[in-house]
């Protein structure tokens, strides 16, 4: 297989800057779920990366669980029309439950997935995501946990996949543009 170099533009946030952030955050959420038995549910499949690592930059016993939703429709914007493709195989009933998220882009994804835990009685839903773009803003959503705010540029890397590739890189940048021209 060919090497993904001369397919990257520029890079973002670097492998460093990556696990330096993840040991912030698990400090946070280490201390913030202190007295708690907390379950991390990861978004397949661009989350795959982030649990991993934040998983790891804990010190408790979490438990981890795993969702895959697909919005409806056509197009490469959500619509925030979303069905399960996978659903939890934990009951969350009275459980601290905290997503996570590769990106937020549109933020309906979401919107639409905590609306969709909190209807399950849970004691608490909060989200961590590693990059948060700025159309978030523009959605009700309460994201207590962010990586990196970035701008509105198409992005590849640690998760986040273009045409289903990019996902493995162990940073985040962008593609250059032959790659898009084909
Ligand atoms: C991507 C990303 C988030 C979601 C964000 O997943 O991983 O889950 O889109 O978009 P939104 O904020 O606009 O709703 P995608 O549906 O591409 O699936 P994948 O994780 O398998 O790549
Ligand atoms: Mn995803
Ligand atoms: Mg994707």
């Amino acid at each position: 297989a060919k090497d993904m170099g001369p397919d990257l533009e520029k890079i973002l946030v670097t492998e460093d800057e990556i696990k330096a952030r993840l040991a912030e955050l698990g400090a946070r959420i280490d201390a913030d779920y202190a007295d708690r038995d907390l379950l991390i549910v990861g978004v397949l499949k661009g989350a795959v990366m982030v649990m991993a690592d934040l998983a790891r930059a804990l010190h408790s016993p979490v438990s981890m669980d795993w969702m895959a939703v697909s919005s409806y429709g056509a197009g490469t914007t959500s619509s925030g029309v979303v069905r399960i493709l996978k659903d939890l195989e934990t009951d969350i009933k009275d459980r601290d439950v905290l997503i996570v998220e590769d990106v937020i882009d549109s933020g309906l994804t979401l919107s639409w997935l905590v609306g969709n835990l909190k209807s399950r009685g849970p004691r608490s839903v909060e989200v961590c995501t590693m990059v948060r773009k700025p159309l978030a803003f523009e959605v009700d959503l309460d994201v207590k946990y962010i990586g990196f705010d970035l701008p509105n540029e198409f992005i590849v890397g640690y998760g986040l996949d273009y045409a289903e590739k990019y996902r493995n890189l162990p940073f985040i940048g962008t593609l250059a543009p032959h790659v898009y021209e084909g």
